[in-house]
């Protein structure tokens, strides 16, 4: 397994429309694994293939909280099938976002569509954190990060924020000085 370099707003990768997976196979499975252990390094609990430059429509996370422990869960080609109409709101951060944190409003409740790791069809019923963490995943396969629900104004300031952080980071990465690891408080997805 390998770990695979994350990208970062403002990323033009990450504004694009992922393409449907044809096939769930050895070389899926892979790549699968691979952002699994990415995601668990970073760490964050929900990462998008576009996130690590690959602008397939799969998905990988595992929550692991009092109220839902999921395990690892891989999600191809995965669709919102059913949403309520009651929203919910979470404090959210992004692997791609790094360091920034915002409320978001999404549906409470979501049942979601998927292939699993074998390729086969699945669909789950998702609430509380799950279902922010899925609908925020499906949200990156379709070029929508989640500053693109908040405010312009809000949005503007983070991504001026992420591209002097970037700058600084390669300064300090030439100058030889170790990278600083980001610090865990909201999770990532
Ligand atoms: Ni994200």
């Amino acid at each position: 397994m390998a770990l695979l370099p994350i990208l970062t707003a403002p990323d033009p990768r990450l504004k694009k429309k992922s393409k449907p997976v044809d096939a769930v196979d050895d070389a899926l499975r892979r790549l699968m694994d691979d952002m699994l252990e990415t995601m668990y390094a970073a760490p964050g609990i929900g990462l998008a293939a576009p996130q690590v430059g690959v602008l397939k429509r799969l998905v990988v996370l595992d929550i692991d909280r009092e109220e839902v422990k999921t395990g690892p869960l891989f999600l191809v080609n995965p669709e919102i099938v059913e949403a309520s109409d009651e929203d919910a709101t979470y404090e959210e951060g992004c692997l791609s976002v790094p360091e920034h944190y915002s409320d978001v409003a999404r549906p409470a409740k979501v049942r979601v569509r998927y292939l699993d790791r074998d390729g086969k069809q699945q669909e789950m019923a998702c609430e509380g954190l799950l279902a922010t963490c899925v609908q925020h995943e499906i949200d990156h396969l379709d070029g929508i990060l989640f500053i693109d629900h908040i405010s312009a104004l809000k949005r503007n300031m983070i991504l001026r924020k992420l591209l002097k952080a970037r700058k600084e980071k390669e300064r300090e990465a030439a100058e030889g000085k170790p990278v600083a690891k980001a610090k865990e408080s909201v999770p990532a997805l």
